[in-house]
């Protein structure tokens, strides 16, 4: 164990040190924007058999790690994994993304499994995990990682992604009871879906909080942060060598104090915040990752480059890990992925 420690450059950073190159790696590298990703989810039928084939899931989570040499690989699964393995209907419309049963009574909610019985949907997820802990070179991290609450609830309760997570806030505004249950569910769904892949062999596991930055004030200490502590807590307590990075996405003010209000080892940023500005307010409390507009992948060139070495030098005096603000879409070019990590690592 202290030896992998030392090796993968990512448990350093997020143990604190501050590294002369951040480590690298990217959300969504392994996606559309790769030829050899749109093969293998052609051989597995679609986006959801691929993630649970763990051959094939292993396969795709390994492709950017040969291609490009990242520092961790990210599991390849999705967040939405967890409302179906709690017996929510959940397909993918192509072009528009995912679509579930909603959560709008108490019956609907009634319907859903106990979080204990999420394991008999799951358990190829942590077949994926164990292979990719076999095949993963030695220096290369694996990153395990589960939806935020409120995020995951956003998508129950509407049935789909939305721009401003309406149908959510009503319900949360509207039948407070039923909301926070809900969110109690997924919480312990969580806790325990990411145990499971701590088990099999997860390093390092994300909150993704995408839709954080809508809840505001009193509703983001109350469904962003402490949910976040909640799981972050019940797992340190079992697994106290396995860091958390948290992610309230969009969430401005309230990236200041998230490490000690949730407990996390590092908070990601997205792109909406400058360099500069976490550097002070976010970094001086511990690892913080991002923080490249993913736009950069599509557009490449000079700006990519300027960008890059920019949020290198702001963040150069503490633990970062470099990495997009949002996921690389799939009218990305590869060769931008090459420029940006070449420019990372001789910066
Ligand atoms: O980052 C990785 O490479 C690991 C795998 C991963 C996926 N989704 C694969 C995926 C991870 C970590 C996620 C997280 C996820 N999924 C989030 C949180 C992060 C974020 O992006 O904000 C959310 C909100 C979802 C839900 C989800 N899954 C949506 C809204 C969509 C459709 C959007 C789109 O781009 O089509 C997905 C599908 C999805 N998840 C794809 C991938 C590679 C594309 C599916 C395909 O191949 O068609």
């Amino acid at each position: 164990m202290k030896d992998s420690v030392q090796t993968k450059t990512i448990l350093r950073a997020l143990a604190g040190e501050t590294l002369p190159t951040p480590p690298i790696w990217m959300m969504r590298q392994a996606g559309r924007y790769l030829p050899e990703y749109k093969a293998t989810r052609a051989k597995a039928g679609d986006f959801l058999s691929l993630c649970y084939n763990p051959e094939l899931a292993a396969e795709v989570t390994l492709q950017p790690i040969r291609r490009y040499g990242f520092d961790a690989a990210i599991l390849f699964a999705d967040i939405l994994l967890v409302p179906q393995a709690l017996g929510a209907d959940l397909w993918f419309v192509t072009g528009e993304g995912p679509r579930l049963s909603t959560i709008s009574s108490q019956s609907d909610f009634d319907h859903l499994k106990p979080a204990s019985a999420i394991h008999d949907t799951l358990c190829p997820i942590y077949e994926t995990v164990g292979i990719l802990r076999r095949e993963l070179p030695v220096e290369t991290t694996l990153i395990g990682f589960a939806g935020a609450p409120w995020t995951v609830a956003t998508y129950m309760i509407a049935g789909k992604g939305t721009p401003d997570q309406k149908p959510a806030h009503d319900l949360r505004i509207g039948n407070k009871v039923l909301f926070e249950i809900l969110l109690k569910r997924i919480t312990e769904a969580t806790i325990s879906y990411l145990s499971m892949q701590i088990e099999a062999g997860a390093e390092v596991v994300k909150i993704f909080d995408s839709w954080a930055g809508s809840l505001k004030g009193e509703a983001f200490q109350k469904y962003a942060v402490a949910p976040c502590f909640e799981i972050t807590s019940a797992l340190k307590a079992k697994y106290p060598q396995i860091p958390v990075i948290g992610f309230p996405r969009e969430a401005g003010d309230g990236y200041v104090g998230f490490h000690s209000a949730t407990g996390v080892d590092c908070v990601a940023l997205d792109n909406s915040v400058s360099p500069d500005w976490a550097a002070s307010m976010v970094q001086k409390d511990g690892c913080v990752q991002g923080n490249l507009a993913s736009r950069h992948m599509v557009t490449g060139g000079k700006d990519l480059v300027s960008e890059t070495r920019a949020i290198v030098k702001s963040f150069s005096q503490g633990p970062h890990i470099f990495n997009l603000g949002h996921g690389i879409t799939p009218d990305a070019d590869p060769e931008n992925v090459s420029l940006m990590i070449e420019t990372v690592r001789n910066n």
